[in-house]
C-alpha cells in the first residue's frame, strides 16, 4: 500500500511510521487522519509486525495538531464526525494487540500530543515540546486530550496544560509522566528502535493481554480490574508461548516466542 502523507518502512518486525508533512510541521488533515486509519489496520492484520514505532518527518514537529485550515470550515456536524474520525484512528493504534512507541521529536501540539498519548509509551527528543493550545483558537481538544491526557499525568497537570495552553518542555515532560525517556534528537530513532526491540523480544500474546488489561482496568473498578487481570494470566497459561517461556527460563537459554 502506498501512502501521500507517510512513510512506511518495516525492518526486523518493527514498523516504522513517519507522518510526513514537514512543511506544515506534520498537522493531521483528513488525507494524514485517513492514512494513519488504513496503516493502523494493515499493521494489526500483518502478521509479521510485532511493534510500531510513530514520529514525525523534519527536526521540528512530532504533529503540531490537528490542521487549522481544515478546522477553519467546518461546521457542528462535521466538526463531530472529525472529532470521532480522529478518535478512532487512534483507537486503531492504542488497540491494535502490539505496542505502539511514539518517538517524539519536536513541537506535539494538540493532536500531536492527543497522538503520542494514544501509543502505549512515549520517548521524547531534548527539543520536543508538548502542548493542547486548543483554547488559543477558541476550540476544545477533539482526538482526546481532555479524556487520555487526565488518565496520564492527573487532573492538576492535565487542566494546568489545557486551561492554560503553554507548551511543556521535554524536562517538565518527563517530571509530569507524560513521557518515560528523553534523549538528545540524533539519539531518538535509535533509542526508540532499541526500546522497541526488546519489548518485541517478549512474548506477543502476554504483550497484548497487558496492553488490554491496563487500558480496560483504567476504565473500571480495582476489583472488576483485577479480575480482567486474573483473565489474562489464566488465559496466557494455554498459550505455546508461556510454556517457551518458562521452559527457557529452566534451561538459562534465550526465550523464542511465536505469539501462539
Ligand atoms: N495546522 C496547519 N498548519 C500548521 C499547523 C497546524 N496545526 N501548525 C503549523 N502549521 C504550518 C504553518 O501555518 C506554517 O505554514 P506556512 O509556512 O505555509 O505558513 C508551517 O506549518 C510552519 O509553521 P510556523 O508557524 O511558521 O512555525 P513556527 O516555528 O513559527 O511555530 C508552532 C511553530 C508549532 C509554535 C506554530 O506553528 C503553531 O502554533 N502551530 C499551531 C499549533 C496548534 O495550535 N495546534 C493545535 C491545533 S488544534
Amino acid at each position: 500500500m502506498t501512502y501521500s502523507t507517510l512513510l512506511l518502512e518495516i525492518r526486523d518486525g518493527i514498523a516504522f511510521v513517519t507522518i510526513n508533512r514537514p512543511d506544515k510541521l506534520n498537522a493531521l488533515n483528513d488525507t494524514v487522519v485517513s492514512e494513519l486509519a488504513q496503516a493502523a489496520a494493515a499493521l494489526t492484520a500483518d502478521p509479521l509486525v510485532r511493534g510500531v514505532i510513530l514520529t514525525g518527518a523534519g527536526p521540528k514537529a512530532f504533529v503540531a495538531g490537528a490542521d487549522i485550515g481544515d478546522l477553519a470550515q467546518q461546521g457542528v456536524m462535521d466538526g463531530r464526525r472529525r472529532a470521532l474520525n480522529g478518535q478512532q484512528m487512534l483507537f486503531a493504534f492504542e488497540r491494535m494487540g502490539k505496542p505502539v512507541l511514539a518517538a517524539v521529536n519536536g513541537f506535539a501540539l494538540g493532536g500531536g500530543c492527543e497522538m503520542a498519548m494514544a501509543c502505549h509509551i512515549r520517548i521524547a527528543s531534548e527539543n520536543a515540546r508538548f502542548g493542547q493550545p486548543e483554547v488559543n483558537l477558541g476550540i476544545t481538544p477533539g482526538y482526546g486530550g481532555t479524556q487520555r491526557l487526565p488518565r496520564i499525568v492527573g487532573k492538576g497537570n492535565a487542566l494546568w496544560m489545557l486551561l492554560t495552553a503553554e507548551h511543556v518542555n521535554a524536562a517538565d515532560a518527563l517530571r509530569m509522566g507524560l513521557v518515560s525517556k528523553v534523549v538528545p534528537q540524533d539519539q531518538l530513532l535509535a533509542e526508540a528502535e532499541k526500546t522497541m526491540k526488546a519489548i518485541v523480544a517478549r512474548g506477543p500474546v502476554a504483550l497484548a493481554l497487558t496492553i488490554e488489561a491496563v487500558d480496560r482496568g483504567l476504565e473500571t473498578t480495582l476489583e472488576e480490574g483485577l479480575r480482567i487481570e486474573a483473565d489474562a494470566f489464566g488465559l496466557v497459561a494455554s498459550t505455546q508461548d508461556m510454556k517457551e517461556g518458562l521452559t527457557a527460563f529452566l534451561e538459562k537459554r534465550a526465550a523464542k516466542f511465536e505469539g501462539k
